[in-house]
C-alpha cells in the first residue's frame, strides 16, 4: 500500500520531470531562433556597411570626377546622382495630393444636395445622403464651400512659396512638373536595379548631349569593375537615401539633361535634322529659311524659359560661365554688336546668330569656349514651336 503510493508519486514526478524537461528545450530552442534572427541582421548590416565603405573609395576613385566628390553632379559635366529626383522625391506630393482631395470634396457637394432634392432617390438614399452631408460639415462647418475654397487657397500658395523655394534648382535644370528621374524616363524596376544597368552599360548614347558620356563599368561590357565592385558602388549610391529636404535639393549642382522632350524625340516634327551637314553660304542660307519660319509663329517666352530651364536642360551649362556663355549676356552681346563684329558672322542678324549657335553650335564656336561641349542635335530634338518660344526667352534679357 504504502510502497503503491510511493511509485505513483514516483509516475506523477516523473511526468511533471517530463513535462518541465520539455518545456525547457522548447523555451531554449525558442531562444536561439529568436537569437539567430538578431544574429543573422547584425551580420547583414555588417556586411551593408562593409560594401558601402567599399563602395565609398569605389566611387571616389572612379566617379567623383564626373559627378563631384559629394555625388551632386558638376555643372555641365554630369547630373547629381545624391540627388532628391533621382531617388524619385516629389515635394509637392503632400500639397497636390490634399488639393485633389478637397477638390473632389467641392464637387461632390452640390450633387449630394441635388439628389436630397431629386424624386429618384429613395428614402433610405436620402438618409445616406443627409449622413455624408452632415458629415461634411462637422468637418468643415457650416459653410463647407467656404471652408474648402480657403484651404485651397492656402494649399497654392504653399506650393507657390515652395515653388519660389526651389528656383535657384530650377535654373540648374530641375524640372518640378517631372520631379522624379526614373518616371521620366519610363523605367518600370527599382532604384538599385537602375543604378545597377547604368553602370553596367553605361549611357553611350548621352555623347549627344554630354561633353564625356558615362562609360559602361562592368567588365562584362568590357569595363574595368567586377560584379562585387559594382554591387558596392550600388549599396554607396543607395546610401545617400534620407529624408529629403528642400535644402538637398538645391545642394544639387546639375541635374540630368532630358534628351527627346515631349514624349520622346519622335513626337517632335524637327524643325531642321541634317543642318549641322551644312556650312558657309548653305548654313546661312537654311538659317535665314528658318527664321522666316520661326518669325511667322506666336512665340511664348514663358514656355521658353521653361524648357531652357527644365526640359532641355540649357540652364544646366548656361547658369556657369566657366562652363558655357551666362543666358543674361548672349542677347545683349549680339544687339550691342559685340559678338557679330566677328568676321566669321559677317552679315548674320542677331536673331539668325541664335538659330545657327543652338542648331549648329560646332559651325561657330564662342571665343575661350570649347567646341563640341554644347549638344550638336538640337535641330533634331525642337521643333520650329519650341525654337520660337526659346528664341523669345533669349530675347527678354535685354
Ligand atoms: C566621364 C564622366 C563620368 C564618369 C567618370 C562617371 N559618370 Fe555616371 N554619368 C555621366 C553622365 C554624363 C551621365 C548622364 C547620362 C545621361 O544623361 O544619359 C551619367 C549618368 C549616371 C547615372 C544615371 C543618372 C541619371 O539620372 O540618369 C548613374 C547612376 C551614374 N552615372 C553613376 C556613375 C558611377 C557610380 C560612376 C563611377 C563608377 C560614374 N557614374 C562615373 C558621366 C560620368
Ligand atoms: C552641355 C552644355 C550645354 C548645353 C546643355 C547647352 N549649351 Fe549652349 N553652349 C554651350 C557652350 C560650351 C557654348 C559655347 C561654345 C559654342 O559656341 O559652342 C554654348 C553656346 C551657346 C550659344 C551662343 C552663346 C553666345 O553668347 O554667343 C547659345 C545661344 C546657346 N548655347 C544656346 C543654348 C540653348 C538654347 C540650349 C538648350 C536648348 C543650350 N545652349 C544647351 C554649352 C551648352
Amino acid at each position: 500500500m504504502n510502497l503503491k503510493r510511493l511509485l505513483v508519486e514516483r509516475i506523477e514526478n516523473r511526468i511533471l520531470v517530463g513535462i518541465t524537461a520539455f518545456l525547457g528545450i522548447m523555451v531554449l530552442v525558442g531562444w536561439v531562433a529568436i537569437n539567430e534572427q538578431g544574429r543573422m541582421l547584425a551580420f547583414d548590416q555588417q556586411h551593408l556597411g562593409r560594401s558601402v565603405e567599399h563602395g565609398a573609395e569605389l566611387f571616389s576613385a572612379n566617379c567623383t570626377t564626373c559627378h563631384g566628390p559629394d555625388g551632386r553632379g558638376l555643372t555641365g559635366v554630369a547630373p547629381g546622382l545624391n540627388n532628391p529626383s533621382l531617388f524619385g522625391v516629389d515635394f509637392f506630393a503632400d500639397i497636390d495630393a490634399k488639393t485633389e482631395e478637397l477638390t473632389s470634396l467641392k464637387e461632390e457637394i452640390p450633387q449630394l444636395q441635388a439628389d436630397l432634392e431629386s424624386d429618384t432617390k429613395t428614402l433610405a438614399e436620402k438618409d445616406q445622403i443627409n449622413e455624408r452631408l452632415a458629415s461634411i460639415q462637422e468637418e468643415y462647418g457650416e459653410n463647407p464651400i467656404e471652408q474648402i475654397d480657403a484651404q485651397l487657397a492656402d494649399l497654392q500658395n504653399q506650393r507657390q512659396s515652395l515653388l519660389t523655394q526651389m528656383q535657384p534648382a530650377i535654373d540648374k535644370g530641375y524640372d518640378p512638373e517631372n520631379p522624379s528621374r526614373l518616371e521620366y524616363l519610363g523605367w518600370g524596376g527599382t532604384l538599385p536595379a537602375f543604378v545597377q544597368t547604368t553602370l553596367i552599360s553605361g549611357r553611350p548614347t548621352s555623347e549627344s548631349y554630354w561633353p564625356n558620356p558615362m562609360a559602361a563599368w562592368s567588365q562584362r561590357a568590357g569595363g574595368p569593375l567586377r560584379d562585387d565592385q559594382i554591387e558596392n558602388i550600388m549599396n554607396y549610391v543607395m546610401n545617400w537615401d534620407r529624408d529629403w529636404t528642400i535644402d538637398d535639393l538645391l545642394a544639387v549642382n546639375q541635374f540630368a539633361v532630358r534628351p527627346g522632350i515631349g514624349g520622346g524625340a519622335s513626337d517632335v516634327e524637327s524643325v531642321a535634322p541634317n543642318i549641322t551637314e551644312l556650312q558657309g553660304a548653305d548654313l546661312k542660307a537654311r538659317v535665314d529659311e528658318i527664321v522666316g519660319e520661326v518669325d511667322g509663329l506666336e512665340a511664348d517666352a514663358a514656355n521658353g524659359q521653361s524648357l531652357y530651364n527644365g526640359g532641355l536642360g540649357c540652364s544646366g551649362c548656361h547658369s556657369n560661365a566657366a562652363v558655357a556663355p551666362l543666358t543674361e549676356l548672349t542677347w545683349p552681346g549680339l544687339t550691342s554688336g559685340d559678338r557679330l563684329s566677328d568676321p566669321a558672322l559677317e552679315g548674320y542678324t542677331p536673331e539668325q546668330y541664335l538659330v545657327m549657335s543652338i542648331l549648329h553650335p560646332n559651325a561657330y564656336v564662342v571665343p575661350n569656349y570649347p567646341s563640341g561641349v554644347m549638344p550638336q542635335d538640337f535641330g533634331k530634338r525642337l521643333d520650329a514651336q519650341m525654337l520660337a518660344d526659346i528664341i523669345a526667352y533669349l530675347e527678354s534679357y535685354e
